[in-house]
Order: structure tokens, then C-alpha cells, then sequence
């Protein structure tokens, strides 16, 4: 565990960004973590950049009034749109899904061709690309992106293996396919609970999980061995709405049960002050 005793402040435009916690938990597991999810908002991925850098602003400042001692924007467009911004704008360092992912996929690739799917606005901010050809030095990378925003309901209903899901999946791959990938990034903080089926129409191609990446990068920067998991990792789950569906569909992200999330409403978020 790392010395400072202060929690880990995770966020996403809803319930996906669970699906990062779940990595978090396991590399991180004596940690304690506030998680909030801007389910009243979500999704966030078919949104301007300046509405997601201001609901970005106003979650990682929800965070801060936690006394969080790190922010985890578990949230692909989030970081695709609003990282630089939030770098700038607090003081306690915080880890994206982009660069990881890149990393590692840029590592994985024997044939240079990497394919990344995720929500239309992180497709259209080409991040991705930058960032695996950045990841990529001199070698040369091509970059093959796809939004597939299906994918993001599909999971919320529950489909993750339904012939609707394959038949839609398969015209979303198909390009990717052709151009010759053997890497795809799960751009998207749902996609990784797609990975049994994608990786059964995708054999050969490695997929790369965001939010394992992300998990490993913020274990770097706190300087912990990983240590076995513990029963129980402590999480503070916040939603800015509370449906019914919420804590099944959370379960099913995080892999294990989770406590009632308590409400705070949007009207409550403000912006971070600047130092
Ligand atoms: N969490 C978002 C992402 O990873 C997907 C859902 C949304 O569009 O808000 O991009």
C-alpha cells in the first residue's frame, strides 16, 4: 500500500468506468477508492469537447472535495477531450486510458497495424492515433479507428453475446479485419465486457483492455508492488442519478457486489478552484 492513506478518485460519464475499478482493485487492492459516476449526463461520447472538458472539470472537482490523492479519468472520451485540461487545471496527477492503452498496444503489434474502436467524439479527437504513433517512435504504426457506438447499449442491455451483438459487430470489425490488424484497443470503457466475443470472431488479434493499462500506470506512479487481493477493497461509489438498473449493471462491471451508490445532484458540482 502506498503511505499516503488518502483515496483514489476515479470518474466516468456513468457505470463503465467500473469496469476500470475492477483492475484498480485487484493491482491496487489495499487502496481506497471515491468513485463517481455522471450517470445524469452520460453518455458523454456523442457530446462537444467543451461540454465534456466542463462536466470533466466539475467531476475531478467533486474528487478534490474528497481529499483524493489521485484522479483516474476512467472514462475514454473524458480523457480523450479533456485530459490536458484537467493536467492543468489540479494538483494531484492524474492518469488517462489513452496513453496506457497505447503504450501497450504499440508494444503488442508485431505486424504494425492496430485497430482502435470507441465512442464517436474519441474517434473523431484522433488521440488514439497520436498517441500509439508518439508510443511508436521511429517505427512505423498504421492506425486503423472505428466509432462503434452500438456497443455502449448493447452492454447496458445486457447483450454481450447475442446474435444482434455479432451481426452488429461483425459490420463494425470488417474494415479493421480487412486492413490486417493483430491489435485492437477497446477504446471504451464498456467494450471489455464484449472481449469473450470479440475475441472469438477476432482470432489472432490481441485486445487490449483500457482500463488493466490504466490500472498498471496509476500502481506505477504510487510506487506499490502489486500485493495479493484482499476480500474487500474499499469503494465509494457517488451518482449523479440513481436508477434501478444501476447496481445490477454495476455488479456486472465490477465483477463483485457493490454497496447502494449515494446520489449527489449536478446542481451540487462545481468547477475546480485553481490553486
Ligand atoms: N465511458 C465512455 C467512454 O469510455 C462511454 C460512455 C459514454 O459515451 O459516455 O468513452
Amino acid at each position: 500500500m502506498s503511505t499516503d492513506p488518502r483515496p483514489i478518485g476515479v470518474f466516468d460519464s456513468g457505470i463503465g468506468g467500473l469496469s476500470v475499478v475492477k483492475h484498480c482493485a485487484r493491482m491496487l487492492p489495499h487502496e481506497r477508492f471515491v468513485y463517481l459516476g455522471d450517470t445524469a449526463r452520460v453518455p458523454y461520447g456523442n457530446k462537444s469537447a467543451e461540454t465534456v472538458q466542463t462536466y470533466s472539470a466539475q467531476c475531478a472537482a467533486f474528487l478534490l472535495s474528497h481529499d483524493v490523492k489521485m484522479i483516474i479519468v476512467a472514462c475514454n472520451t473524458a480523457s480523450a477531450l479533456a485530459l490536458d485540461m484537467l493536467r492543468a487545471s489540479v494538483w494531484v496527477p492524474v492518469v488517462g486510458m489513452i496513453e496506457p492503452a497505447a503504450r501497450s498496444a504499440a508494444a503488442t503489434t508485431s505486424n504494425g497495424h492496430i485497430g482502435v474502436i470507441g465512442t464517436r467524439a474519441t474517434i473523431a479527437s484522433d488521440s488514439y492515433a497520436r498517441a500509439i504513433t508518439h508510443a511508436a517512435g521511429e517505427r512505423r504504426i498504421d492506425v486503423h479507428s472505428r466509432p462503434c457506438p452500438l456497443f455502449v447499449p448493447l452492454v447496458e442491455e445486457g447483450w454481450l453475446d447475442s446474435p444482434a451483438t455479432r451481426l452488429i459487430a461483425e459490420e463494425y470489425l470488417r474494415p479493421l479485419v480487412a486492413n490486417g490488424i493483430d491489435t485492437l484497443v477497446l477504446g471504451c470503457t464498456h467494450y471489455p465486457l464484449l472481449m469473450p466475443v470479440l475475441s472469438d470472431m477476432l482470432p489472432g488479434v490481441t485486445l487490449i483492455d483500457c482500463g488493466s493499462c490504466a490500472a498498471e500506470e496509476a500502481r506505477t506512479l504510487l510506487g506499490v508492488e502489486q500485493t495479493p487481493p484482499t476480500a474487500a477493497t474499499q469503494i465509494d461509489l457517488y451518482v449523479t442519478d440513481h436508477t434501478p438498473a444501476f447496481t445490477m449493471l454495476a455488479r456486472q462491471f465490477l465483477g463483485m457486489p457493490i454497496d447502494e451508490p449515494v446520489r449527489v445532484s449536478v446542481d451540487n458540482l462545481q468547477l475546480p478552484s485553481v490553486r
